[in-house]
């Protein structure tokens, strides 16, 4: 077990909202399409002016709160995130100054699309364990909604921007990370991407008129693997840490689609009631979704110290992971 602790706990989304009907006034879809394929009723949309540190500023001062401490405490700064303020710096930098976390201490992102905050939590249960880092603010950061083709019906209905935020610290003993699960496998990288604007295709005036500069998935083939590996990585977790389905308390994956975390309750054998379910909210805000279930579940008191906490994802890379954390 990796002695770690989630001291404290933050999210925020942005004001407005943008429900299913006002989607039937943009492209060619209907509430009733978007609620039974995915179980999306309404997302929240960004403003011009914020940018995905903004949402993780407001999360990580509520977290603060919660864990009782101040910025200048944390020793580590982590953002998960595919929409970064900018290619560089990277968003935890501009958290790091906007917060007023000391100069002195890392501040790095973590790009491993959905799968990014739980990647993120493995590094810093790694950088406590080793003694590297005491306090690491670890937030997942997404504003989707900018770079998402409005346009294009079988993406637009899916995404959402949000920001959740925790601060993890050395553990007593009686909190920890008890097992874990990633991997990623690049070659069905092209299934889910945003393809233009980095090395590989530089922005230009063909690339933003062709819309290159978005979200361009293959659904149906996304939604196969995503199936299959978010059961196996619950299942896998679970086994390394000698637990069953039964034994969760209360279970966070991922919200791509509510019949894939369904497919996966199924599997591990968890029930629907220990499942936190925020999509129909919030839809799918890529790597903010999980840190903002734990968010919601600590603050409506479903999760409390001492429970056990399964966690899973998969996304873009392609990359999954799972975690099983005893709160
Ligand atoms: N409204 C109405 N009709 C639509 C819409 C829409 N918004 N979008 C697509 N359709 C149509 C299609 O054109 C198609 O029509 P056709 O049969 O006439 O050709 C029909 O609906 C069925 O389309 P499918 O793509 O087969 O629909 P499916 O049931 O697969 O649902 C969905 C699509 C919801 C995208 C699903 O495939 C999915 O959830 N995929 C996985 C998403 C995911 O897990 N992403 C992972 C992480 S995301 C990240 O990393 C950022």
């Amino acid at each position: 077990m990796f002695d770690i602790k989630i001291t404290g706990t933050g999210s925020y989304l942005p004001e407005r909202i943008l429900t299913n009907s006002d989607l039937e006034k943009m492209v060619d879809t209907s509430d009733e399409w978007i609620t039974t394929r995915t179980g999306i009723k309404e997302r929240h949309i960004a403003s011009e002016k914020e940018a995905s540190s903004d949402l993780a500023v407001k999360a990580a001062k509520k977290a603060f709160n919660m864990a009782g401490i101040h910025a200048k405490d944390i020793d580590a700064v982590i953002i998960a995130t595919i929409t970064p303020d900018t290619f560089f710096p990277a968003t935890a930098c501009w958290v790091q100054k906007k917060l007023g976390v000391r100069p002195i201490v890392p501040a790095f992102d973590v790009s491993a699309a959905c799968s990014g905050y739980l990647y993120g939590l493995i590094q810093s249960a790694a950088l406590i364990e080793t003694g590297v880092a005491n306090k690491i603010l670890l937030c997942a950061s997404e504003t989707l909604s900018k770079i998402t083709n409005w346009n294009d019906r079988s993406t637009c209905v899916l995404f959402g921007d949000g920001a959740g935020c925790t601060v993890v610290e050395k553990s007593d003993g009686n909190s920890g990370l008890l097992s874990y699960v990633w991997g990623a496998d690049g070659k069905l990288g092209k299934l889910l991407i945003q393809e233009a604007g980095g090395s590989f295709m530089p922005a230009s005036v063909e690339t933003v008129e062709r819309n290159l500069h978005t979200v361009s998935m293959e659904g149906n083939e996304v939604y196969k693997h995503a199936v299959t590996k978010m059961k196996k990585a619950a299942v896998e977790s679970l086994q390394k840490a000698d637990l069953k389905g039964e034994d969760v308390d209360v279970y966070v994956p991922h919200q791509a689609n509510i019949r894939i975390i369904e497919a996966t309750i199924k599997r591990a054998g968890i029930p629907m009631d220990k499942t936190v379910v925020t999509i129909d909210k919030t839809g799918n805000m890529s790597a903010a979704t999980i840190p903002v279930g734990i968010d919601w579940a600590v603050r409506d008191g479903r999760l409390k110290r001492g429970d056990i906490l399964l966690s899973t994802a998969f996304g873009g890379g392609f990359t999954w992971g799972a975690i099983v954390l005893r709160w």
